[in-house]
């Protein structure tokens, strides 16, 4: 089944920059089924968790962590790059491969004791993904568990996620 899935996911070497081998999603999210059953089994996981609200970092978080949130029945939290939330914000700075950048959430987005899961499209290093948790603890929320659908295994994003389930559909070595 996973192979399945891996077969929608195409290799683009030396892109952004030499040396990295991108994995580009467009070809499975441009077929419905593909997607619909993604999405289903990844909900499939998060459901165990019992989430009460979905939280997803832009722009890729997007296509993974709002279809979660319609397929669970529940509300779903952009996490943005700076200046581009109208409302109050709570930011965390986090480390880039060069630098840093910050991420930002509505200051009223998250109850104090919600039960939040955490959604991208891949888990690399865990950089993006460890800033989204620390928002959402920021705001109190408590992170049940966090899903993807890639991740790349030898880049140990798992170990910056620190004790929680984590789920991916197709991992690469
Ligand atoms: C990509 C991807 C994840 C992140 C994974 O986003 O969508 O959010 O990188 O890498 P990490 O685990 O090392 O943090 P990117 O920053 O390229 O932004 P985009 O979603 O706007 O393309
Ligand atoms: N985000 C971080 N690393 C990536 C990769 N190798 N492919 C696609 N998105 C990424």
């Amino acid at each position: 089944m996973n192979d399945h899935y891996r077969t929608w996911i195409r290799d683009i070497p030396d892109f952004p920059k030499q040396g990295i081998l991108f994995r580009d999603i467009t070809p499975l999210l441009g077929n419905g089924p593909v997607y619909r059953d993604a999405i289903a089994a990844i909900a499939a996981a998060a459901r165990a968790w019992q989430p009460e609200l979905i939280v997803g970092p832009e722009a890729r978080g997007y296509v993974v962590g709002a279809p979660l949130a319609v397929t669970l029945g529940l509300g779903f939290v952009p996490v943005r790059k700076p200046g581009k939330l109208p409302y109050k914000t709570v930011s965390v700075e986090y480390a880039l491969e060069y630098g840093t950048d910050r991420l930002e959430i509505h200051a009223d987005a998250i109850r104090p004791g919600q039960r939040v899961v955490v959604a991208d499209d891949l888990l690399a290093t865990g950089g993006t993904m460890r800033a989204t948790m620390d928002l959402v603890e920021k705001l109190g929320g408590v992170v049940v568990g966090a899903a993807f659908l890639i991740e790349l295994k030898p880049l140990r994003g798992r170990d910056r996620l620190g004790d929680i389930p984590v789920y991916t559909l197709v991992q690469f070595d």
